[in-house]
């Protein structure tokens, strides 16, 4: 059984938090005892292998923002400060804080204008694998390159051999390196724009070393714009442990697991005893299927078996009251209402293509927008969502955590989640506690369809 003592003997614990991991994973962790300064900058990287890219927007020093990894219900502070030519946020993607740090423009905070900058200040409440981005001018900032790790530790964490954490995202660039524009529109009203470069960690197929017969944490977060991923693991077994950043009930096989924007997964890998031999993590859902990442078994082998991973502790999220909770029709669809106005800092991307029951959504803007319904604190609800468009939505909530109870497309995964991928024509229950005071978006992760109208929000009061 590995156990944290045990690693604290030997001097493990250091090779499985972040110095160890900067130096085998190839990026930077930021651990927060201070405030954090988070400086949003244009910067030039290679992207693709061979050419420099321009116009890279990232926070700090490297191209691949930094990794922040904060203590689970400890205080984390981060300062924002707008070295962009445009305004920008920050939102937490999936965490649970208070509505004034949830980074959206007009409904939480002003825009952070060049030179200015923002404090946010949370104690993260749940443990697991999470993200930032920015919510103003999305889809060009974060085609660009805003969207980093967030990763909240629980001290109780099981213990691993090593921690891989991917940030996986493509590029949208032509054959010299340079971007191109970030969307079509007839592919906004459809899946979305895919890009032409996909990196892992900002690098095309990377590999990486891991303890042969050892039991690594493979944390997945898509941070795409568009892509959906179904992943197969080549070489190795591995578990599921935890999705959206909360613990599944009962760990299962990685069997083609699909994923869609904003969404992430935390598998326990058993890397193969012999030495030197490869594992490949593989992107199934495209015609062809494509390497995401490698990895590679060394030293000598540690003999670990999956079982010897002890289940991840729950996060504290409140069960909804499923007698007591009222019914919330939702229905996505596609829409050909005129364009929306630009009168937005935010970035409109000019077309109107999606709705939420019935109405899209006409931009960040100033003018204050009606909440999709309003829900009162402490009472349990269950969006009743239905699908009536031919493309699948991974539908996200800020600020509260949901569980799926039922679907029309079969078992659903009973954990919590802050995105829900309903697929083509699926009609889903998500019941949820509204916990948390605060105008909250919901909208779908595919950016193009959350520009092009498919965002909303709720007022829970
Ligand atoms: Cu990651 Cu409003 O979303
Ligand atoms: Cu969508």
């Amino acid at each position: 059984m590995i156990t944290r003592r045990n690693l604290l003997k030997t001097g493990g614990l250091i090779a499985a938090s972040g110095a160890g991991l900067g130096l085998l994973g190839g990026y930077r962790a930021v651990r927060a005892a201070a405030p954090v300064e988070l400086k949003a900058r244009e910067t030039a990287a290679v992207l693709d292998g061979t050419a420099l890219t321009e116009g890279v927007m990232t926070w700090n020093d490297g191209p691949e923002p930094p990794v922040l990894r904060v203590r689970q219900g400890e205080p984390f502070a981060a300062r924002l400060v707008n070295a962009l030519a445009e305004p920008t946020t920050i939102h937490w993607h999936g965490l649970r804080i208070p509505n004034a740090m949830d980074g959206v423009p007009f409904l939480t905070q002003p825009y952070v204008y060049r030179d200015q900058s923002f404090d946010y200040a949370f104690a993260p409440p749940d443990a697991g694998t999470f993200w930032y981005h920015p919510h103003c001018n999305t889809l060009t900032q974060m085609g660009r390159g805003l969207t980093g790790l967030l990763i909240v530790e629980n001290p109780d964490d099981p213990v691993f051999d090593h921690e891989v954490a991917l940030n996986l995202r493509d590029w949208r660039l032509d054959g010299q390196g340079r971007f191109i524009a970030q969307f079509k529109p007839r592919d906004a009203a459809r899946t979305g724009t895919f890009g032409t470069v996909k990196t892992a960690n900002w690098q095309v197929a990377p590999r990486y070393d891991a303890p042969a017969g050892g039991l690594m944490r493979l944390r997945l977060a898509i941070t795409d714009v568009t892509r959906i991923y179904r992943f197969v693991l080549e070489g190795a077994a591995a578990l599921v442990i935890a999705l959206d950043g909360n613990p599944v009930a009962v760990p299962f096989p990685l069997d083609r697991l699909e994923l869609g924007p904003g969404q992430r997964v935390d598998l326990a890998v058993l890397m193969p005893p012999e030495e030197g031999a490869a594992v490949r993590l593989l992107n199934t859902r495209t015609t062809h299927p494509y390497e995401v990442a490698g990895f590679r078994a060394v030293g000598q082998p540690l003999g670990r078996a999956l079982g010897d991973v002890t289940p991840l502790d729950a996060n504290p999220v409140a069960e909804p009251d499923l007698d007591a909770a009222t019914v919330i029709p939702l229905e996505l669809s596609a829409t050909a209402e005129a364009a929306p106005a630009d009168n937005s800092f935010c970035g409109s991307l000019g077309y109107n293509f999606w709705a939420i029951n019935k109405v899209p959504w006409s931009g960040d803007t100033p003018e204050p927008h009606a909440p999709i319904d309003e829900l009162k604190l402490g009472r349990s609800y269950i969006l009743e969502l239905a699908n009536r468009t031919p493309h699948a939505h991974p539908i996200h909530l800020h600020g509260m955590s949901f569980r799926a109870i039922a679907s029309t497309n079969g078992p659903v995964l009973p954990h919590f989640t802050d995105t829900y991928m309903i697929r083509p024509d699926e009609r889903v229950r998500l019941a949820l506690k509204a916990d948390n005071p605060g105008d909250w978006v919901f909208h779908c992760h595919v950016i193009e369809h959350q520009k092009t109208g498919m965002t909303g929000f709720f007022r829970v009061t």
